[in-house]
């Protein structure tokens, strides 16, 4: 059959096709919660935990039930709140600066690098200095390792401790992605990610963790977990919530784990694919020196003029979906606009909502489909 004709669709994450690799695996994983039926805090949440200590490097992993929640645990154990200032890119999914603003605290919005789609820390500093000019107290900066890629952590660390903040890394999107050879999670910085199913590791419904080599600070995490409990199961010595993950979600994943490595490689061969075919006609993302990715997007930007609607209806004539992340940064949207910024403005962050878009990117997606996306990206351009 003639590729240039085909029109059938292209998944943009394709869930089925993993879910056939793993065969009967996570059916029976799930049939053994179902056969013991402790579905609260069953034997599969403490071995997921040790699998995911193991596989990131973290001393200590305390799962919960999404990422949102992993940010916002970390901010309650840390007593983040009213007065206090955490600096957030604002290139980002809404549950970044969502989880600042829940605790109290206010969200203060820094620019991101256009080539890496991270924080940008000349940015960063302008923020801080922003925030003490409003009278907030700077607590802590939530970077975000955006797309899968690791975010500059030498830089954003040297700065919060000259500053005195604490980092908590937003990896929802990039775990299993390294920094100068450490896999998020692995090299002291309290992380956070999400086991959202089109997560890079999914799961069948929501989940997270969070990730640090506190031992004491993972028990305030577990207190917080459970509506704020101490030692008496009834006297709750913090404001806590009900924030632990299902068992039977911790099975799917200590199955998918096992496949995970393998799937990281894929993604991998999928982006320099397109980078090959596309690193002419559109910018194709940057891999920062030291950081590696695990692609949750593989995010273009288009060449000046283009229009991105026509261009996006162009692909999906074809059969080929795209998705833009993010069409409005955060200070753009309704609910967060009224926050501060970093002083300059944020352009970088608009200019990138204005031009982004993102490509089918999975573990399963093969040479001649990737082959016709590329066609049809490369015609859409041209025509
Ligand atoms: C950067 C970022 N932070 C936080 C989250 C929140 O994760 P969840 O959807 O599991 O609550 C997401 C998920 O989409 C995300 O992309």
């Amino acid at each position: 059959m003639n590729q240039h004709l085909r029109t059938d669709p292209v998944p943009f994450i394709d869930i089925a096709a993993q879910r056939r690799r793993l065969g009967h695996s996570v059916d029976e994983a799930v049939s053994r919660v179902l056969a013991h039926c402790q579905f609260i805090n069953g034997p599969e949440v403490a071995e997921l935990e040790a699998v995911l200590a193991a596989f990131s490097g973290a001393e200590q992993v305390v799962t919960c039930a999404s990422g949102t929640d992993a940010l916002l645990m970390v901010l309650m154990a840390k007593g983040v709140g009213r007065g206090d200032a955490v600096l957030c890119p604002s290139f980002t999914f809404c549950a970044t600066g969502e989880a600042v603003a829940l605790t109290g605290a206010t969200p203060v919005f820094v620019d991101v690098d256009e080539a890496t789609f991270n924080i940008d820390v000349t940015s960063l500093k302008r923020g801080i200095a922003a925030a003490r000019k409003l009278g907030l107290k700077p607590k802590a900066i939530i970077p975000v390792d955006l797309f899968g890629q690791s975010a500059d952590h030498d830089a954003i660390g040297a700065i919060a401790g000259a500053e005195g903040l604490f980092v908590l890394d937003d990896a929802a999107q990039a775990f299993g992605a390294s920094y100068k050879g450490r896999r998020l999670g692995g090299f002291g910085v309290i992380t956070a990610t999400s086991f959202f199913p089109a997560k890079p590791l999914g799961c069948f419904g929501d989940g997270g963790a969070i990730f640090t080599d506190d031992a004491e600070f993972a028990e305030t995490l577990r207190s917080v977990r459970v509506h704020g409990q101490g030692s008496d199961k009834y006297d709750n010595i913090r404001l806590g919530m009900t924030g632990r993950l299902d068992t039977i979600q911790a099975a799917v994943l200590i199955e998918k784990l096992k496949i995970f490595e393998d799937e990281i490689v894929a993604r991998n061969l999928v982006a320099d694919r397109y980078a090959r075919g596309l690193g002419n006609v559109v910018t194709v993302p940057h891999l920062a020196s030291g950081s590696t990715s695990v692609w949750a997007q593989y995010t273009i930007r288009l060449p000046q003029g283009t229009d991105r609607n026509e261009f996006a209806l162009a692909l999906k004539a074809q059969g080929i979906p795209t998705a833009i992340y993010y069409p409005k940064s955060m200070h753009q949207q309704t609910a967060y606009r009224d926050f501060p910024v970093a002083d300059g403005g944020l352009p970088a962050s608009e200019r990138l909502s204005s031009d982004v878009i993102s490509l089918p990117m999975h573990a399963y997606l093969e040479e001649p489909t990737q082959e016709r996306i590329i066609r049809a990206v490369r015609g859409a351009l041209s025509a």
